[in-house]
């Protein structure tokens, strides 16, 4: 049984979308050992809901320390589903290869400082995309630029705005993130 944590700072539907596929074996011989948030929310709640272990780490400058002293050793995957603090360096290093996050636009484009929610989605519009979508990849110190594991992609139309690029770009993470995590965790999908 791989063992999985997730970190959020959102309303965590993904998180949701993760523990529903653990259920329902979409994806196999895994579980969300732990929920880790940097805010109050309303993925911690989810957590919660599941009586799964969870804790608050208020974001800020120590929070890559404490997280660190918070992983279990065992831990098999990490993953960023809606999280919204920088890890430190030191920390994306030690996990190499063990932590993945979501993004919502088609990376390399629309990703890096300041890429995230409807900032991403009002860039895709303003720079006129005919498409936008959602990429999982691995997590490397540079903002957004480990390597893509899983990226799916919509046709962007005139009557698109941002918010509707949202919820398409939602529907579309729901569907790669256990993908890309049977993907990493070496399962059949
Ligand atoms: C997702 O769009 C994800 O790509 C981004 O933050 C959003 C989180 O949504 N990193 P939710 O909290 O899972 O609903």
């Amino acid at each position: 049984m791989k063992n999985i944590v997730i970190l959020v700072s959102g309303s965590g539907t993904n998180l949701q979308r993760i523990i529903d596929t653990i259920d329902s074996g979409e994806i196999q011989n895994a579980k969300v050992s732990l929920v880790v948030a940097d805010r109050e929310c309303y993925g911690l709640e989810r957590a919660k809901n599941h009586h799964i272990d969870h804790v608050l780490i208020p974001r800020g400058k120590n929070f890559s320390n404490e997280l660190g002293q918070v992983i279990p050793k065992d831990t098999d995957l990490i993953v960023l589903a809606g999280f919204l603090s920088i890890l430190k360096p030191e920390f994306c290093v030690n996990w190499t290869g063990k932590i993945i996050n979501i993004h919502p636009a088609l990376l390399p484009k629309f990703g890096g400082k300041g890429m995230w929610g409807m900032h991403v989605h009002n860039a895709v519009i303003e720079a006129g995309e005919k498409e936008s979508g959602a990429t999982v990849h691995f997590v490397t110190p540079g903002i957004d630029e480990g390597e893509a594991i899983l990226q799916k992609s919509f046709e962007v139309t005139a009557e698109d705005t941002p918010e509707t690029i949202a919820e398409k770009v939602h529907h579309i993470e729901y569907e790669i993130f256990p993908k890309a995590i049977n993907k990493v965790l070496g399962n059949n999908s």
